[in-house]
């Protein structure tokens, strides 16, 4: 999978930023952003991206967020990030 990735670590650092930005900012706008979504999606399958790193990069994610929430972890947070994260991969996956 890291040979997907062609910047600097630093750099994919600040893309996972920006993609939890996407997942959290326009929560209250998913109907108009998922057609941004989407565009994601095609722009992924032209980076070479397949949907099995869709189902990798959804585990690494929740634990990297568990970790990092330590004792504020709980399941009904476990569960939203869930739901987020395969909404837009399944919607990123299906895209044309
Ligand atoms: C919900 C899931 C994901 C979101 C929201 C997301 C978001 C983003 C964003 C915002 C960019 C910046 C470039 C652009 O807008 O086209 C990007 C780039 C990229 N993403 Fe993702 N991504 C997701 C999943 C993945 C997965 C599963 C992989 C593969 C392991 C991946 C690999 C890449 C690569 C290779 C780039 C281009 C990096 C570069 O060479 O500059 N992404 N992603």
């Amino acid at each position: 999978m890291q040979s997907l990735f062609k910047a600097p670590i630093e750099q994919q650092y600040k893309k996972l930023v920006e993609m939890l930005n996407i997942m959290v900012a326009r929560l209250d706008r998913q109907a108009e952003v998922l057609n941004l979504i989407e565009q994601l999606g095609t722009r992924h399958q032209q980076y070479g991206v397949k949907p099995e790193h869709y189902f990798a990069m959804g585990k690494v994610l929740l634990w990297t967020l568990k970790s990092g929430l330590g004792d504020r972890w709980t399941n009904e947070i476990e569960m939203a990030w869930m739901a987020v994260y395969e909404l837009y991969a399944t919607c990123m996956m299906l895209a044309k």
